[in-house]
């Protein structure tokens, strides 16, 4: 048979159509007021995507990236922060800080439990020293969202750092009701183009450190990026990806057009829908069972099960790519990627395969019981998804 291919990734994520199609038109120049025209929209329309009205620079880079010029442009070498780490990302918040130098209080967490935001405010309390604090919004590598708002608030005296790359656009997150001083995104994940921009919102108390910091930075310096978001028509500093702006343009385009908060529910019950089919199939979700994880699900891999297999043998046998789990994880969960364009039927089909795959693995379950369970979920929803 035919197979269909379905990413089911948390990142790189599919494209929508037209989306693509724009990555194929004639490169155009960036110095020019045609790509101006553009650039000023996308801006304006991240804005909208992110809930702020900070200014939000956009890089030639992955997240990665983009949290790299983060640490370059807020600290000085010596500065304190603290870091959650409850997953591969947060993990590498913390190296990355110690590779520049910052002195780290790590929180770490088992990988299926939250941030404890009252431990958070206990640290700041204990060490008035620290400067700023880092957490991830969806720990992609868990599928587990922390709570930024209660974040926020625990770390209103300091500077806030989320990295929202597979977060934005798919899990509640409001910028500025909240009081995110920085947010890290990223191209390949909600926002639904390919890899290649990593995005970062700036507040003022943000900027006042920036104006501070001595730490030594080029590209992502946030100073030559501001410049040039300033110019009439807004620039980049460097050159631009300019392909992925003008895809950026159409899939930002297609967020609004849908609607931020509908965006958010959608997600709601993509992932809903993934939990109660992975329960439905009899196995067991890695992670707390809540609506707040909208971007991923992950499960453990059943026993007797080899996890790596599972995988493999959900996109040659389906056509559906999943992850495996990531460092310690690797082999014992796998994870469902639904952050971007996806609609209930991606999750169905995927419940759909994973039950097949198992039961060529020998392991028992019933077909469609987990299918019936997430079908359910988006029955009841009263949304058409
Ligand atoms: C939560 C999170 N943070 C950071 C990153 C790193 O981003 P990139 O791979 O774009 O550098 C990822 C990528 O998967 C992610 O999911």
């Amino acid at each position: 048979m035919m197979n269909k291919y379905r990413l089911m990734s948390p990142g790189p994520t599919p494209i929508p159509p037209e989306v693509s199609a724009a990555g194929a038109l004639p490169i155009i120049h960036h110095r020019t007021p045609e790509f101006g025209e553009v650039f000023a929209r996308v801006n304006e329309n991240l804005k909208q995507v992110f809930l702020t009205e900070n200014d939000i620079f956009t890089y030639a880079a992955s997240g990665t990236g983009a949290f790299e010029g983060a640490i370059q442009n807020l600290f000085t070498p010596g500065d304190k922060v603290l870091v959650v780490n409850s997953g591969n990302f947060g993990n590498r918040w913390v190296k990355m800080s110690r590779a520049f130098d910052l002195e780290v209080t790590e929180l770490k967490y088992d990988w299926d439990v939250k941030a404890d935001n009252d431990e958070i405010s206990a640290k700041l309390a204990e060490d008035p020293e620290i400067k700023a604090a880092m957490c991830v919004l969806s720990e992609t590598s868990t599928g587990t969202v922390n709570d930024i708002k209660g974040f926020a608030r625990a770390t209103e005296n300091v500077i806030s750092i989320v990295d929202a790359v597979s977060g934005l656009g798919a899990c509640e997150l409001r910028t500025d009701d909240w009081g995110v001083d920085v947010v890290v995104a990223g191209s390949q994940k909600a926002l639904m183009i390919p890899p290649g921009l990593g995005f970062v919102s700036v507040s003022e108390r943000a900027w006042s450190a920036h104006e501070e910091s001595k730490m030594p930075r080029f590209y992502f310096d946030w100073t030559a990026a501001k410049k040039a978001y300033e110019k009439d028509p807004p620039q980049t500093a460097w050159t631009p990806a300019v392909s992925l702006v003008i895809q950026l343009d159409l899939a930002l385009r297609q967020i609004l057009d849908e609607g931020v908060e509908n965006v958010f529910e959608r997600h709601v019950l993509l992932g809903r829908a993934a939990r109660e089919g992975i329960k439905g199939m009899g196995l067991q979700l890695f992670g707390p069972d809540e609506d707040m994880n909208a971007a991923v699900t992950a499960a453990w891999v059943p026993e007797g099960v080899d996890g790596k297999q599972l995988v493999r043998l959900m996109f040659r046998e389906h056509g559906i790519q999943v992850a495996g789990g990531q460092g310690d994880m690797a082999g014992k969960i796998w994870r469902i990627g639904h952050c971007g364009y996806f609609d209930s039927y991606d999750v169905i089909a995927t419940i759909a395969a994973a039950e097949l795959a198992l039961e060529s693995l020998d392991h028992p379950v019933e077909l469609g019981r987990g299918v019936g369970a997430a079908q359910r979920v988006f029955s009841r929803s009263g949304v058409a998804v």
